[in-house]
């Protein structure tokens, strides 16, 4: 009687494993939207000739740290919507890809007509994004709304109390850049997001966003007053001052009683 319920349970067990493997395997192909995949890190991602171009100019546009940043966000970003059955029905995985790849062109030291003097680096990586996108053959198909959902979602990666208030495609962006500072959250299992660390290590990471932030607020500080990126000229770099220019300073300054 004993031996019938043991094996009448594991036959149970063994039907359930496989029907979970039939669905995860099922939910990695509807997952794929239709697109073709292939598979990196353990990950299968969206392989469109707009993402391959997309990477390449991530590649030749980023210092190997902000590639690899870009990668690994891309690839948790990835692992997070698939674990989430509204996260794989409503995201579109192009928007998806093409965004993270892309979201730090706004950092690239090289001589690039990308970087303005005068303008958010975020805001650079979503113009740069736009034109990336409406001048690839692929891209040229692409409405207004999807271009419009890619500007979007790299102007705001960094301000999550508006991006996680936007699309969902917009926050999935912003939470995908996060988990690489945060770890594993959001639906993803530590072996796959550690699968991804070793693949794309991010051992300079730290260095690469401290000195990226540095280099900002010193070569256009006007774009960081007041917003989240002030701190580190505040802390650390000589001559910066955002006194005087802040809202707080100006906001009033025209209104008489
Ligand atoms: C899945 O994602 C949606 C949209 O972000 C969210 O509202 C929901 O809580 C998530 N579900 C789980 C189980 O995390
Ligand atoms: C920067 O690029 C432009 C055009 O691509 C080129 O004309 C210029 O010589 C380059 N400057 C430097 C310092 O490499
Ligand atoms: C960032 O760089 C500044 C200036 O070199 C340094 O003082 C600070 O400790 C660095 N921060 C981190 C977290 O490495």
């Amino acid at each position: 009687m004993l031996s019938t319920t043991v094996k009448k349970c594991s036959g149970w067990l063994l039907l359930a494993a496989s029907f979970s493997i039939t669905t995860a395997r099922l939910n990695s192909i509807s997952g794929s939207q239709g697109y073709p995949t292939r598979e990196i890190a353990g990950v299968f991602v969206v392989d469109t000739p707009l993402v391959r171009a997309a990477e390449d100019f991530a590649i030749s546009h980023s210092s190997h740290p902000v590639y690899k940043h870009v990668m690994r966000s891309w690839l948790y970003g990835v692992l997070m919507i698939n674990a989430n059955e509204t996260l794989i029905n409503h995201v579109n995985l192009e928007i998806h890809a093409v965004s993270t790849l892309l979201h730090d062109l706004g950092w690239y030291k090289g001589n690039s007509s990308i970087i303005s003097p005068d303008r958010r680096f975020e805001v650079d990586g979503a113009i740069a994004a736009r034109d990336f996108i409406q001048n690839h053959e692929d891209g040229k198909s692409w409405d207004e709304r999807k271009v419009q959902l890619v500007w979007d979602a790299i102007a705001l990666h960094t301000e999550r109390s508006i991006a996680y208030f936007k699309e969902l495609d917009v926050q999935v962006v912003s939470k995908g850049i996060q988990l690489d500072f945060s770890g594993p959250a959001n639906g993803v299992a530590e072996e796959d997001y550690l699968a991804v660390t070793r693949a794309f290590p991010k051992d300079d990471l730290k260095d690469s966003v401290n000195n990226t932030f540095l280099w900002l607020c010193e070569t256009k500080p006007t774009t960081t007053y007041d917003t989240w990126m002030q701190p580190w000229g505040d802390n650390h770099v000589e001559g910066y001052s955002a006194n005087g220019k802040r809202r707080y300073d100006l906001i009033f300054k025209n209104l008489n009683p």
